[in-house]
């Protein structure tokens, strides 16, 4: 398979041409001002994505009647002349590196909360959705033409500013996709019951669309499926798809989910790569425009040949254009080891649903492409980098490409730190191709790397750094239990690969570690955790941690909140319930702790420390890779 050769076919999309088949699918950035403007970080940020190589961009979710229809209190809008400007500078923006700017047109519905609009939530019919929970009202007729007008209103509003298309958010159970949805759409007048009717708000906007503009590429973003009992199926879907080409649009977004069924539209990293193709390439033989589909696609490869299946037309590459902007030219050159992998984390929605700007758990330059991106002068120093986990290899890379000598020393005779552990947990295996590619863009590089090389005094007069960065990661913490007859951290079992089968196995500590051991225990094993707070994986991201969970709960693995460990012999341990202040014994076989970590410092000489020392990752305090990853990246703005 020859991937540059297919990934870089131009295609025809309305009267324009795409250069080649990558297209960066909608987005939400959480990057606009409050006014719903477009901002400098967001140029910046959309700016990366058309230098690197994509053939389209379709800019994130664009409110088109503010504020009812936004979904969140940063949304960009598109439904006031006095946004044009910012709109045409994006557009501009994406245009300058040939890449087609497209905007996605967007209202909420139901899938919205008082606290983001200050007013109750609209939709067809007064359903809630169970996670927004707020009771939606029924949109009137007249409500309906006026949200009709929006939508047109919004297109001519993006024409104007110079884009070069609109797609239609009809999917993932926001306000059309409630419309087409039998879930959702519960009414009985022209706008409800037969898949026509439902279907009638979309056309008359889509139809308003072509009659006001002249020049726009028309796409619509569907769903094949909502995934939820009684909303729209894969039959009902394709004939959608066929029912919106009749009305004319140029390009089917193929997607599915709603809020409900939340991981089918932006997946945890249980899901395989590609899983939704099954569905997706269903539409093509039925209808004769592009269609463009994707979903967990990851590697240049498995995305070169859906198109040359004929699966699909264009492909859209959505996280993996967060983790890494320049995704679609390293495809498109051949090069796809060079491509910084996402590892399905769903950090950079999360960080969205919390109100903050977006954020990429692998990738520390995304959304702060202005501070992050800006030139340094070249370094002529040398750099001694202790810890070739993912903040040492960062570090070292951060330093190297500036023209530092770094010297990379780790105590291991292995790179990988936190990262060799991570990705052995259920679903986890993406973070291996993180680690690979951190290492192979070190061994790559200028960086000298000496393996099994701890942080002394003596290196540090060899090396005579001027700056030293200390990014020895952490340890887990094992608390002093001397009657346990058998015990391991959480870390041990994973690294090691422990296959324990019936064991009785009690757990210390709820928090994700200790939820992603039992995960991977509790398949063979009589699994409990003990928690001394509320929850459970309280620090997952949530969707994730729904899954998880759900997981567990399904394996009967125990989860005793407000507990802890009181004593144990080599029989029983003796658990107490913080609340009811009881004990209760019981018997196990093995006891793992996931009670956290402690940084690991070596004590050093300070007559040896050169001038700039950076205590950096792990080494700092025990979190996760990614805050090690953007402290690694700061390094150099620090120095300076
Ligand atoms: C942070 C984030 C924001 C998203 N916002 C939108 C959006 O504004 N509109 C939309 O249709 N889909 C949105 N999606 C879904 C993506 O367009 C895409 O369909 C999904 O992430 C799966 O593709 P991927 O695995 O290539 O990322 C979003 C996904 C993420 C991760
Ligand atoms: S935050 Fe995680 S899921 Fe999102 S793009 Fe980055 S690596 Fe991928």
């Amino acid at each position: 398979m020859n991937s540059q050769n297919i990934l870089g076919t131009p295609l025809q999309l309305g009267n324009k041409t795409i250069k080649n088949r990558i297209v960066m699918p909608a987005m939400g950035t959480g990057l606009a001002s409050a006014q719903g403007e477009v901002t400098p970080a967001q140029l910046r940020y959309y700016e990366e994505r058309a230098r690197g190589g994509a053939g389209a961009i379709i800019v994130e979710i664009a409110c088109v009647d503010s504020p009812e229809g936004k979904a969140s209190l940063t949304q960009l809008c598109i439904d006031r002349l006095e946004l044009l400007a910012g709109l045409a500078e994006l557009a501009e923006t994406i245009q300058a590196y040939n890449c087609l700017a497209m905007v996605q047109l967007h209202h909420a519905g139901r899938q919205t909360a008082p606290a983001v609009t200050g007013l109750q939530p609209v939709a067809p019919s007064p359903k809630a959705c169970r996670f927004m929970r707020a009771e939606p009202r029924q949109l009137s007729r007249e409500e309906i033409g006026w949200i009709r007008k929006r939508f047109i209103k919004a297109a001519v509003i993006a024409e104007r500013a110079g884009f070069d298309g609109v797609e239609l958010h009809a999917a993932h159970g926001y306000l059309l996709s409630q419309f087409l949805s039998p879930y959702t759409n519960l009414r009985d007048d022209e706008y409800g019951g037969s898949l026509e009717n439902r279907l009638r708000l979309l056309r008359e906007i889509m139809e308003g669309i072509k009659t006001r503009t002249s020049d726009l590429i028309l796409g619509v973003r569907f769903n094949l499926s909502d995934f939820v009992p009684g909303g729209l199926n894969l039959e009902e879907g394709l004939q959608i798809a066929q029912l919106i080409e009749q009305y004319g649009a140029d390009l089917l977004d193929a997607s599915c989910g709603i809020y409900e069924s939340g991981q089918t539209s932006i997946e945890t990293s249980s899901f395989q790569e590609g899983w939704r193709m099954e569905m997706i390439k269903q539409v093509k033989p039925r209808v004769s425009i592009p269609v463009v589909g994707g979903g967990v696609v990851r590697r240049p490869e498995m995305a070169a040949q859906l198109i040359a299946d004929g699966d699909i037309d264009l492909v859209w590459i959505g996280r993996g254009m967060l983790a890494d902007p320049d995704w679609a030219n390293q495809a498109i050159k051949g090069h796809p080891e060079k491509i910084r992998p996402c590892i399905t984390c769903n950090t950079c929605f999360e960080t969205i649903n919390k109100g903050h700007h977006i954020r990429c758990a692998v990738n520390p330059k995304t959304g702060r492409e202005e501070r992050l991106l800006r030139p340094l002068a070249a370094l002529n120093n040398t750099v001694l980098v202790a810890g070739g986990g993912p903040a040492g290899l960062q570090a070292a890379l951060s330093f190297a490409l500036l023209g530092s000598r770094v010297v990379l020393a780790e105590a291991r005779e292995q790179l990988g730190g936190q990262m060799l552990v991570a990705q052995k947990p259920p679903g986890k295996s993406p973070i291996a191709r993180l680690q690979q590619y951190l290492i192979d863009e070190v061994e790559n590089s200028s960086v000298e790397v000496r393996l099994n090389t701890s942080l002394n005094s003596e290196l540090l007069t060899e090396v005579r750094p001027d700056v030293l960065v200390v990014a020895t990661g952490s340890e887990p913490i094992i608390p002093d239990h001397s009657g346990i007859k058998s015990f391991y951290s959480a870390a041990d079992v994973l690294a090691r690969e422990v296959k324990w089968k019936e064991q009785r196995i009690i757990i210390v500590g709820g928090g994700s570690t200790g939820c992603e051991v039992a995960d991977y225990l509790s398949e063979d094993n009589q699994v409990t955790v003990i928690e001394q707070g509320r929850a459970f994986a309280a620090d997952m991201e949530n969707m994730s941690r729904l899954e998880t969970l759900a997981r567990l709960k399904h394996r009967k693995v125990q989860l005793c909140k407000m507990t802890i460990l009181e004593s144990a012999d080599n029989e029983t341990v003796t658990l107490r319930h913080l609340d009811t202040d009881e004990t209760s014994s019981s018997s196990y076989d093995q006891v793992v702790w996931a009670v956290g970590n402690r940084s690991v410092v070596p004590d050093l000489d300070p007559e040896t420390l050169p001038d700039h020392v950076f205590v950096i990752g792990d080494a700092q305090q025990a979190r996760g890779f990614s805050q090690a990853l953007y402290e690694a990246q700061m390094l150099p703005y620090r120095l300076l």
